[in-house]
């Protein structure tokens, strides 16, 4: 029996719960709603919360041998997963590989074309202001970090990009991009929260090019469950090499 308790709060995408056992743990239950620009297109894919509750497992696990903090302690059912609480910082990190989505538009470069080095872009996290960009400036005077934690944020989502690109690409998957939220545990530690699934990532196949993510759901592109199967499907293959 999971000790399911008060929900706490809802997202777009998942619903946090109590979890009754340990006051410092709290229970993410991924749901199918999918939602892009900010909420204001709506749908499901089905299966969506089995498959990215399955993924993100994985992929914590995955960081977590690799000495990443996060929130991640078990999953507990199909759709459940036990995290510990943290207070979200609310700011969104987004690692950019290659160039694709806002980035392309914002500076009129082709999807597709590869970085030099991987950029990391700071954003806030508010629906009703559509998640504008920060400087570091912006992130001291709004109190939302100091500098030595937005120092870690850069470095830690930097050093989680090497991680999951190796893994990935052992699995015939280009990480093109990738959103990052962290948050503060009741000590003050800063841990990786939220999740890493195709709904936070672009997912291309390496050798077709073909978009395996939620861009296939925002751009009305179908095939939106098949190719959240084939990430799974890939995720869980031992590596070919
Ligand atoms: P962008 O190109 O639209 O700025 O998106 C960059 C990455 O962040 C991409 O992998 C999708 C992810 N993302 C989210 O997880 N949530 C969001 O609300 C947005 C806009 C992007």
């Amino acid at each position: 029996m999971i000790k399911k308790g008060r929900q706490l709060y809802e997202g777009k995408a998942k619903i946090v719960y109590e979890y009754k056992g340990d006051p410092n743990l709290v229970i993410q239950f991924f749901k199918d709603d999918a939602t892009a620009f900010d909420g204001v297109k709506k749908g499901k894919i089905g299966n969506k919360g089995i498959i990215n509750n399955s993924i993100s497992t994985r992929l914590f696990r995955l960081l977590g041998e690799h000495g990443i903090a996060t929130h991640f302690v078990d999953k507990i059912s199909e759709r459940d997963m036990l995290v510990k609480l943290v207070q979200i910082i609310p700011i969104e990190m987004i690692v950019r590989n290659i160039v694709a989505g806002s980035l392309s538009k914002r500076f009129g470069w082709d999807e597709g074309i590869v970085l030099k080095r991987p950029i990391v872009e700071v954003y806030y996290k508010s629906d009703p202001l559509h998640d504008p960009m920060l400087n570091d400036e912006h992130v001291m005077a709004l109190e939302l970090a100091t500098e030595d934690e937005l120092a870690y944020l850069r470095k830690t989502a930097r050093e989680i990009n090497e991680i999951l690109c190796a893994f990935l690409e052992e699995r015939d998957l280009v990480l093109v991009d990738m959103k990052l939220e962290f948050g503060k545990d009741a000590e003050g530690n800063i841990l990786l929260a939220d999740e890493i699934s195709p709904d936070t990532c672009r997912y291309w196949d390496k050798k077709t090019g073909e978009k395996l993510d939620k861009d296939r759901f925002r751009r009305d592109l179908g095939k939106v469950e098949e190719s959240y199967e084939e990430v799974y499907r890939r995720i869980f293959l031992e590596s070919s090499r």
